[in-house]
Formats: C-alpha cells, sequence, structure tokens
C-alpha cells in the first residue's frame, strides 16, 4: 500500500492519578477505529495518546500515597495505562508521558520561542482554581454548597469539591489578543470544531472575550521549569496540550513534523475549550497551524451522571472484556451511542447488543456460510455460475455500505459506519434464508445455483471481514483465516478498505474451514451486575 495523505490522530493524555474506567476507554477505541481506518485505506496514518503526568492533582495523589509524583506515575502507567491498550487492542503508534525528556525538551523550546516573540509576561494573578479540574474558574464555574461536607463553601460544578484562592505571582500568555483570529478561524473552517453543539458553545464562550491566561505556579515544583525562571513550573495544561507535538518532533526533528502535523484531534467535550480555544491560539503564536479538527465527543453517562472515579460511578474495561471481550467492548460503545452525543451504560443494553447482533446477526452468519462450504464442497469455494437478480441485489449492498461506511468515519460518525456496515449482515442473512442453499444441496440440478448462493454469501463475508476489521479486529481475523484469504489476498490488514465492495476477490479454490462461534454464548448469570 503506497503512503497517501498524512493522518495523525490524537487522543486527549490521560490524568495517572487513578487508573482508567470505561469512559477513558471510550476515546480510546473510538480513536483506534478511525486510525484503523485510514491505515487501511493508505494514509500516512499516525496515532498518539499517552499520560499527562504533572500538575497538582498528581502531586497530592503521591503525597497522599506516601511516594514521589514520578514513582506513582511509573506505577500506573505501567500497572494500569498501558495494559488498559492491550485490554482494548489499541494499536497506537507511539505512547508520549509528559515526564519523556523528549517532551520537556520541546515544551522549553516552545515556551522560550513564546517569550522571545512578547507573548509572555510577568503579572499577578487572583482567582480561584480547581485542582479537580487543573483549571482557573470564574465564578460561573462555582456553587455555593448547601449541605454536606463543604456546606457553605464554594465547589466547582463540576467535581463538587472546594475551589482554592491562589494569589501569586504568575507568567500570562497573551491569549485576548487571538480572540479575532480564534474566531476568524471558526467562521472559514466550519468543520475546525465538531460537532456542531460543541462549535456552538466554543464560538459564543470566545465571542464573550478572551483573558489572558496564567501559565505558570511557583507554590510547588511538581512540572516542567520555566526556561527563563526556574522558580516556576509551567500550568499543567500548558504542559500537556504540548504534548501533541512534542511527540512528532516539535523543535528537534522538522521532517517527521512538517509530515504529520496538523492533527485530528478527539477529546471529550468537557476539555473540548483547552483544545478549541487555547491550543489553537498557543499555536497561532508560535506560528504553527492550528490543528485539522477538534472533534468533541460525548460522555458515557451511568445511572444519569458522567462516569467517573471520583462519582464512584467508574467502571474499569476489564470487568466487561472479562466476560464480553474486547471486541464486543469496541463494538458496543461505537454502535449503540452516536458519536458526539451522551450515551448510557446498562449491562442489559450490552448483553441483549452482543446475543442480538454479534451473535446471532454475524457470528451465526459467518458459522453457517463456512460450515456449508466446508459440507457441500468439501472446504473448496465454489465457482459462482449465472449471477440472479438477488446475487446482484447483494453485491450492490455491499459496494453501497463500503462508500457510505468511508463517508460515515470522514465526518467522524463512527456509529452511522458500523450502521451501513451492518446493512450487509441483514442482507446476507436474509438472503439466505431466501435461497435456502440446504434445500438446493438436495439436488443435482440445483448445484450450480448452489455453488453461486455459496460463494455469494463468502464473498460478501470476505467484504465484511475487511470492513469491520476495524472494530472487531480478533473476530475478524479469525473469519479471514477461515476464509483460506490470507495466502490468495495477503492479510487482512494489509487489505484497502476502500475497495472492499469491489466484488470477486476471493476466488473460486479458496480453502474455506469450519469456524467455531466468533461471539459464543454468555450465560445472564456471568454479566456482572
Ligand atoms: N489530562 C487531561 C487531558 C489533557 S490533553 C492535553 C484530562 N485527562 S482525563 O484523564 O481526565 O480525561 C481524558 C479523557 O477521558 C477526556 O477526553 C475525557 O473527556 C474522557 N472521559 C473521562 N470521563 C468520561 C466519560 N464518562 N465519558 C466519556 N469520556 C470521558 O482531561
Amino acid at each position: 500500500m503506497s503512503a497517501g495523505e498524512s493522518f495523525y490522530l490524537a487522543t486527549p493524555i490521560f490524568y495517572v492519578n487513578d487508573v482508567p474506567h470505561i469512559g477513558h476507554a471510550y476515546t480510546e477505541v473510538a480513536a483506534d477505529l478511525v486510525t484503523r481506518w485510514h491505515r487501511q485505506s493508505g494514509d500516512d496514518t499516525w496515532l498518539l495518546t499517552g499520560t499527562d503526568e504533572h500538575g497538582q492533582k498528581i502531586l497530592r495523589t503521591a503525597v497522599a500515597n506516601d511516594t514521589t509524583p514520578k514513582a506513582w506515575a511509573d506505577r500506573l502507567v505501567n500497572e494500569s495505562w498501558l495494559p488498559l491498550l492491550e485490554t482494548i487492542t489499541i494499536a497506537n503508534d507511539d505512547f508520549i508521558r509528559t515526564t519523556d525528556e523528549r517532551h520537556e525538551t520541546a515544551v522549553k523550546i516552545f515556551l522560550q520561542k513564546l517569550y522571545d516573540d512578547g507573548y509572555i509576561y510577568s503579572g499577578e494573578y487572583e482567582g480561584y482554581y480547581c485542582v479537580g479540574c487543573e483549571e482557573y474558574k470564574q465564578l460561573d464555574d462555582l456553587m455555593e454548597t448547601e449541605t454536606g461536607d463543604y456546606a457553605g463553601q464554594l465547589v466547582c460544578k463540576i467535581h463538587s469539591r472546594p475551589i482554592e484562592v491562589l494569589k501569586e505571582k504568575n507568567y500570562f500568555f497573551r491569549m485576548s489578543d487571538f480572540q479575532q483570529r480564534l474566531l476568524d478561524l471558526y467562521e472559514e473552517n466550519p468543520t475546525f470544531v465538531q460537532p456542531e453543539s460543541v462549535r456552538n458553545e466554543i464560538i459564543s464562550f470566545v465571542k464573550g472575550g478572551l483573558s489572558d491566561l496564567s501559565i505558570s505556579r511557583s507554590s510547588f515544583d511538581w512540572g516542567i521549569q520555566i526556561p527563563w525562571d526556574p522558580t516556576h513550573v509551567v500550568y499543567v495544561w500548558f504542559d500537556a496540550l504540548l504534548n501533541y507535538i512534542s511527540a512528532i518532533g516539535y523543535g528537534t526533528d522538522d521532517e517527521n513534523f512538517n509530515r504529520r502535523w496538523p492533527a485530528t484531534q478527539l477529546v471529550g467535550k468537557d476539555i473540548a475549550r483547552f483544545h478549541a480555544v487555547i491550543w489553537p491560539a498557543m499555536l497561532m503564536a508560535a506560528g504553527l497551524q492550528p490543528p485539522k479538527q477538534v472533534f468533541g465527543h460525548g460522555w458515557l453517562l451511568v445511572g444519569g451522571e458522567k462516569m467517573s472515579k471520583s462519582k464512584l460511578t467508574g467502571i474499569a474495561p476489564q470487568q466487561i472484556t472479562d466476560t464480553f471481550g474486547a471486541d464486543a467492548f469496541r463494538y458496543y460503545f461505537m454502535r449503540a451511542i452516536s458519536f458526539g452525543q451522551d450515551g448510557s451504560f446498562s449491562w442489559e443494553d450490552l448483553s441483549a447488543r452482543y446475543q442480538a447482533e454479534l451473535a446471532n446477526g454475524f457470528g451465526n452468519l459467518a458459522s453457517r456460510v463456512t460450515a456449508m462450504v466446508t459440507r457441500y464442497y468439501d472446504g473448496v469455494l465454489p465457482a459462482p455460475a449465472e449471477y440472479s437478480e438477488a446475487d446482484l441485489a447483494v453485491q450492490k449492498v455491499v459496494a453501497d455500505a463500503t462508500s457510505d461506511a468511508d463517508a460515515a468515519i470522514q465526518r467522524l460518525a463512527i456509529h452511522e459506519s458500523l450502521a451501513a456496515i451492518w446493512t450487509i449482515v441483514e442482507e446476507l442473512n436474509g438472503y439466505i434464508t431466501i435461497q435456502e442453499p440446504w434445500v438446493l444441496a438436495k439436488a443435482d440440478e440445483t448445484r450450480a445455483r448452489l455453488g453461486t448462493v455459496l460463494y455469494t454469501a463468502t464473498e460478501g463475508l470476505r467484504a465484511l471481514a475487511v470492513l469491520l476489521s476495524p472494530v472487531i479486529p480478533g473476530a475478524t481475523a479469525k473469519l479471514w483465516a477461515a476464509l483460506g484469504a490470507e495466502p490468495v489476498l495477503g492479510g487482512l490488514t494489509a487489505q484497502v478498505i476502500t475497495d472492499a465492495g469491489t466484488w470477486g476477490q476471493l476466488p473460486a479454490g479458496s480453502a474455506i474451514s469450519k469456524l467455531e462461534a466468533l461471539f459464543p454464548r454468555i450465560e445472564q448469570d456471568d454479566v456482572p451486575a
């Protein structure tokens, strides 16, 4: 496959104060699916993820656990965050930690440039800070609680915990200079921030006026030192946002930087402002292009609330994968929730979709078709005879699904792309019911027709394996093997996904083998409540 256009996608980098929950895994799976799709379209693809390790939140967690922040971060990265990627089969190309030397070097180069160019000045900061959010707060972001441990105090609306009053000498970034340029960016490039709900919120926020941003702290030292003033460390968000360029060689490897940048950025809508306001302003100040796009996805809700560890609604990804497997995890969240909107998680919904869509819909189809080729043709794929209207209809569904799915992925409408691919599953199941190959198998005179029907169904499975490989890489690899496709067509991930709809790729004569259930039945007693 030749290297095509650059497609660089970055996830947010995750705080290491705690272990991952399914909200974090959700961003990872979406990013992984989209990059697998682009990789299989021949794009010059790069997927970056990583961890955000500086700031007060991590420092305090480490202190509370009687350790140093670096030792704490090392432990969480090695025991929880890297294993998460395996649990949900993420094929990332790089993993950046903000404590990596390459990152610290790039942050210092970037800051020095902004300082030299007059975008940073020293001043006095007086205001509120939420350590949970690692964010400076306006009064609108706070509320006074009437009950509970913090009755009578001002608390952050997101964390329901008291904010801190800060008064210190800080360095400021002249963000207010960029208000008009940001508004122009949103106007000239309407897909820069998506979906529309997030775009509207960002535009009205920026129209309300931008203040300069305090970008340093001097009351603690867990962070990257300000190059010209070692008594200050860089504000954790300013540091963290730079990971997207430090990881691809900003300041040290221009060739790679120019090859990859700008990135498509997937973020939860709660952190869209950092990515669609502060981040492009920082880049503009440094004379760099803004990201290609910032897409703010919705929240996973549990019991109607945003899932979070601090509110004890967190569910570990492994709780799901232990019972249902990584493929089902990936499929469920990508299919059941419109990407860009909030979605509620429930074990019942997961179990129901697993059974109806993966086990009965797709898995059963794959098992039945491969079993029939094995039984009626000793596992040698028959050649099709003349195609009937019904066969041609299958071919059209496969071709349309491929182009519809691709168009949906380009818009990051991941759920729509899966729905498009699923039209093939439905078409093939209906086709087999109507064609009744088991009846055709009974008479010699319908033998040619049987061959055409089984070729059509098997070739449909070939297309499904390719189209579904970005979402269920495990099951589709097994299907690819059962189709005997590798020796004739090459590896599954080497298939060009946008060509999946071209009919007739799996040659007659391919060695088909019987497939074990791709999604075995799960007893209700095995499902956590
Ligand atoms: N460290 C910052 C990001 C810095 S990026 C330069 C951060 N980390 S986080 O660990 O708190 O969150 C990381 C991502 O997980 C965010 O995109 C956030 O929206 C996402 N999610 C956290 N909880 C979530 C849900 N309940 N549902 C969906 N996504 C959620 O913020």
